[in-house]
């Protein structure tokens, strides 16, 4: 069990949604932190909110696309604080758009993002994370790493291979008996600006399209993002390895072991009595 009191967290994406929830909570539960985000404004109002309490908060300009921001971050917040212990691989984007409306640089530009960055900043604090005691490595993942609706062919592609790489590594660090534990998160909609902040595919022209895409998550996402930082701390202290948040990513998860080939013809239908009882 990782104690989250007197612990140390580097968060990536904590200026926005799941990401800030979790600094803020962390640091309310006795977490000292290393805050990483490419917004940087954003992530000093977030430590401004923390405020100047007994905790150790520690903010770094990231964007965890280029591999050797993430190195330089790890030994920034690793030297910043010593006993860090946990990492959450948290920053993600999105990318509205069918396979056909996207661009490969496009698809190139959320892979990257969303499955490299995790996996360079895994490495870059490996080390420093096995050598404690007890630690803690969480990657963001999606339900959308367990089932794939149309429309998502980028964002599914890498938060499968979040799940996959995680889970193996989650096994090797077993196997070799590490003080490393390791959850992957499923979290379904959370209420947060990821669509707003998302980018549209280069093959869409209208406006109306995005608009309507923000509406349609604005009005399923059910999670907030205080909730979902909420269950990724209990996942954590429990050593929990699968952390699924919210009612939509229990069913779907459930839905995709009894129809593991035929699950969107179910999802499709849902979705659809969702959106006519919105009307
Ligand atoms: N909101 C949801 O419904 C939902 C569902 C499943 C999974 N997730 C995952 O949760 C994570 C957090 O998303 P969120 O919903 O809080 O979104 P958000 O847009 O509110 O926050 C994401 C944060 O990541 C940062 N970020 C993006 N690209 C970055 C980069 N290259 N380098 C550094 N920082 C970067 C952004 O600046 C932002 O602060 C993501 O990995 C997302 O895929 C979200």
């Amino acid at each position: 069990m990782t104690a989250i009191s007197g612990s140390a967290a580097a968060v990536t994406g904590a200026a926005s949604g799941i990401g800030r929830a979790l600094a803020l909570e962390l640091a309310a539960r006795g977490c000292d932190l290393a805050l990483a985000d490419r917004d940087e404004a954003g992530l000093q109002a977030v430590a401004a909110e923390i405020g100047k309490g007994p905790r150790k908060v520690s903010v770094h300009r990231v964007d965890v696309g280029e591999p050797h921001q993430i190195a330089e971050f790890a030994a920034a917040a690793t030297s910043a604080h010593p006993a860090l212990n946990i990492l959450i691989n948290n920053a993600g984007v999105a990318l509205l758009g069918q396979f056909n409306e996207i661009e490969q640089a496009q698809m190139e530009w959320l892979i990257n993002i969303n499955f490299w960055g995790v996996v360079h900043a895994t490495r870059a604090f490996l080390p420093h994370l096995s050598g404690r005691p007890a630690a803690h490595i969480v990657n963001l993942s999606s339900i959308f790493g367990i089932v794939a609706p149309p429309g998502q062919t980028a964002y599914c592609a890498a938060k499968f291979a979040v799940r996959g790489f995680s889970e193996s590594l989650r096994h090797e660090l077993a196997i070799a008996n590490s003080s490393v534990r390791l959850s992957v998160v499923h979290p379904g909609g959370v209420l947060t600006n990821i669509v707003r902040n998302s980018r549209t595919g280069a093959g869409i022209a209208d406006n109306a399209r995005r608009a309507q895409s923000i509406e349609r998550f604005d009005a399923m996402a059910k999670t907030t993002p205080a909730a979902a930082a909420q269950r990724i701390i209990l996942g954590i202290e429990k050593n929990q390895p699968r952390i699924l948040i919210g009612g939509d990513a229990r069913f779907m998860d459930l839905l995709q072991r009894f129809r593991p080939a035929t699950y969107w013809a179910v999802l499709q239908r849902r979705i659809e009595k969702m959106a006519n009882a919105g009307k």
